[in-house]
């Protein structure tokens, strides 16, 4: 995470992880055109390199208690960001699961991050996956921002790997971005804080003891 005064860093993750996946080359394209921008030092987040299996913490995210080297090493890159851009696809009206599950992983890593979307498919362009990870980063405490951008029919607009969108799409990257540092700005003061003390975890009592071992 940045001081005051450095450039603020922007993660974008290419949130799936099937063989494949156009969710890198559309990823790529966002990174390129953000790092044109200038508002942010950015980084390209590729899930795939974090090898993140189905959630297997014992504990609840927020005691940030880790038993594993994968989420620890997944927590610490989500911390070293400002703010973030989800690439998602749409799965059956939903987001895929391996970027669910890869917010799943954490909490206070993400608190109060704002998030902005680039989401693609066929006709809806991916909005309604957006729709159910809006509801979903609230209660991780992101600020999830209404500008977004969505493709749709995005296999039109791939060639030999690489995704060059229609001037529409391309247009509502720029808008976005300039919300996301406005946002990472006001929310700088909350972001660097240290974390408020949580409330005891939903489950069972020893969701709140901590695992043998932990220091
Ligand atoms: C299991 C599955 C469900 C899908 N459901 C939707 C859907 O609800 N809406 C949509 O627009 N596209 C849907 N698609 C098509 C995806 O948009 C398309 O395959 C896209 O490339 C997936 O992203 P990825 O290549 O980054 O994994 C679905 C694809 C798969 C494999």
């Amino acid at each position: 995470m940045r001081s005051r005064d450095d450039t603020v860093k922007l993660q974008i993750i290419a949130g799936s992880t099937r063989p494949g996946r156009l969710a890198l080359p559309v990823a790529r394209w966002a990174a390129e055109a953000a790092a044109k921008q200038g508002d942010f030092e950015v980084e390209l987040v590729d899930l795939v390199d974090y090898g993140l299996p189905l959630l297997d913490e014992p504990g609840h995210p927020r005691a940030g208690r880790y038993a594993h080297e994968h989420t620890r090493r997944w927590s610490a890159k989500i911390k070293e960001a400002d703010a973030f851009v989800f690439v998602t696809p749409e799965y059956n009206y939903g987001p895929s699961a391996s970027l669910l599950n890869a917010v799943n992983y954490l909490h206070n890593e993400w608190m109060y991050a704002p998030v902005g979307f680039v989401s693609y498919g066929g006709i809806a362009g991916g909005l309604r996956s957006v729709q159910v990870m809006k509801q979903i980063v609230t209660t991780v405490r992101m600020m999830p921002i209404p500008e977004a951008v969505a493709v749709p029919f995005v296999m039109q607009h791939m060639k030999d790997g690489e995704f060059t969108p229609p001037p529409p799409v391309a247009g509502s990257l720029a808008p976005m971005l300039s919300e996301l540092a406005r946002w990472a700005d006001a929310l700088h003061p909350l972001r660097t804080a240290p974390p408020p003390p949580p409330p005891p975890l939903p489950g069972p009592p020893s969701a709140n003891t901590p695992p043998p071992g932990t220091p």
